[in-house]
């Protein structure tokens, strides 16, 4: 996703990321954040069920296969928990927030980024075409509306302190995010030719809402 180096750095503020603090980047994809925590002097650990672009990448840091639902982490050794853009593809995010439990410290922090799909916005003329489109997309993914549930699955999973952010991206350059979507509308041919003419004339506007949710590990040891 474009602007996603500002969304990271306000991820690691909201954490408030200290020097030497173990942070735990779950789903960590490409490594970025992981290479950026590095450079702030946290003790960063990606964890991914894939992760041959990260070792290419960023040599350096600590990778390790895994999933977010049996973290290859010891128990309470995690001072922060993050995961960006993962939460909706699990079909048990539960079990990936005991997990988070277990590995935190008392009192760690969590925050889970991601997007609610249905809250998409593009500006089209066919409003409800556009709106069926984004909720079809939504409900294809595991969770569906995943980041609206954050808030909820934090309080009802052991964390407490929970806070809601919301960034949203403005995009009116149609080539940045033209694959997205034409993934999204696939099929929809008449309606990505509208968006596509939209873009060459400079009248393409798409608004993306992006959910930064934090909350502290509640409870003692377990
Ligand atoms: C959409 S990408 C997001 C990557 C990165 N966090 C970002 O925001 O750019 C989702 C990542 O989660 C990983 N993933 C999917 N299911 C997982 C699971 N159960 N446990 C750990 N990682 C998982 C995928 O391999 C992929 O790298």
């Amino acid at each position: 996703m474009p602007q996603g180096r500002a969304l990271r750095e306000r991820s690691h503020e909201l954490l408030a990321v200290k020097p030497g603090e173990v942070v735990l980047d779950v789903g960590c994809g490409t490594g970025h954040a992981v290479a950026e925590l590095a450079s702030l002097g946290a003790r960063p650990i990606g964890v991914d069920v894939s992760l041959s672009f990260a070792r290419e990448w960023f040599p350096a840091c600590d990778f390790r296969e895994g999933k977010a639902e049996s973290l290859p982490v010891d128990s309470s050794t995690v001072d922060c928990y993050r995961a960006q853009r993962l939460y909706h593809l699990l079909a048990e995010p539960e079990k990936a927030l005991a997990e988070a439990r277990r590995v935190l410290v008392p009192s760690g922090r969590i925050i889970l980024i991601g997007q609610e799909y249905d809250l998409w916005a593009l500006d089209s003329d066919d409003p409800d075409l556009t709106r069926s489109l984004m909720r079809a997309h939504a409900q294809r993914m595991s969770t569906p509306r995943g980041a609206l549930k954050y808030r909820a699955l934090l309080l009802d999973n052991g964390f407490t302190d929970v806070h809601v952010e919301v960034q949203t991206a403005v995009h009116t350059d149609y080539a940045a995010v033209a694959p997205l979507v034409s993934q999204i509308a696939a099929g929809a041919d008449g309606w990505l030719a509208e968006q596509a003419s939209r873009g060459s004339r400079g009248r393409f506007l798409a608004v993306l809402p992006m959910f930064l949710v934090v909350g502290v590990r509640a409870g003692g040891q377990e």
